[in-house]
């Protein structure tokens, strides 16, 4: 039964994104993406600042209405669903910048992934939560300013845990962490991805993203440019140099 399951779910195609555009007004911020993430699989997104990346989650958790293309998830279209009806069906977005609550405590934070669940059964996931983060787990009743920058982040995954989701989109999770929080970061997203979550993770720390995902794209001026299995993205010198590099990070030519 468990094995007959298992197969299953890796021939199964969770998220499946068709000539998807975004506009604002005159700015054409995603320009006829087409992606998919299978389930169980960890895909990524890269691209440089101003690619399009947030305004592909937006559009996929339903906080901006697309201009064009669909959005199948679990074979259902739900391009014109809301974002209640997305998190119900299991798509959870953890947004760029955590978007946690600091004035709340850290235990309100978490009932809010509850909060849209159809079932009233949450508790055991709730708890679940607990046992996976122990530092929330004791700041339980404070205020979620008293967290560090992990930690935060922590909480803004712990969240969307608790509404029991398939698939799991992270926006730039890794973005202001200590080096060690962000190795804690990715290997929490392993440990996530070998409990049955789906990931579709957007990053600009393009080497720690190809090395947790199985295949990755990568976004330039709203345009998917390249696409592949991670191994052969990493090894692609091309790639950073064109169209993921962190200029203002990099020293000037002649001074390499
Ligand atoms: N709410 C908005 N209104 C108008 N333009 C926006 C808005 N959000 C993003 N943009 C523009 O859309 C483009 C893509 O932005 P974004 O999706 O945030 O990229 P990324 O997440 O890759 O940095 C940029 O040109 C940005 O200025
Ligand atoms: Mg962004």
């Amino acid at each position: 039964m468990q094995r007959h399951r298992q197969r299953r779910r890796r021939a199964a195609m969770l998220l499946e994104v068709t000539g998807l555009h975004v506009r604002y007004g005159r700015t054409h911020a995603v320009k006829a993406v087409d992606l998919h993430v299978a389930e169980g699989e960890i895909v990524t997104v890269l691209g440089a600042n101003g690619a399009g990346k947030t305004s592909l989650l937006r559009a996929l958790h339903g906080a901006v209405k697309p201009a064009g293309g669909s959005i199948r998830f679990a074979g259902d279209d739900l391009t014109a669903q809301s974002s209640a009806e997305r998190v119900t069906r299991g798509m959870m977005l953890v947004p760029e910048g955590r978007q946690i609550f600091v004035s709340m405590s850290v235990h309100e934070n978490l009932l809010m992934g509850a909060y849209l669940r159809r079932d009233g059964d949450w508790a055991r996931d709730l708890k679940s939560v607990y046992d996976r983060f122990p530092n929330l787990a004791e700041r339980r009743d404070m205020p979620a300013s008293v967290l560090s920058g992990g930690e935060q982040q922590m909480l803004a995954i712990g969240r969307a845990l608790v509404s029991r989701p398939r698939l799991v989109m992270l926006d730039e999770p890794s973005l202001g962490l200590s080096p060690l929080f962000v190795n804690n970061l990715f290997n929490l997203i392993k440990e996530l991805n070998r409990d049955g979550i789906s990931i579709l993770l957007v990053e600009q720390n393009t080497a720690m993203a190809l090395e947790v995902a199985s295949r990755g794209y990568v976004l330039e001026l709203g345009s998917l440019v390249l696409e592949g299995g991670a191994d052969a993205l990493a090894g692609n010198a091309a790639l950073a140099e064109a169209y993921l590099g962190d200029h203002a990070a990099k020293p000037e030519p002649d001074a390499a």
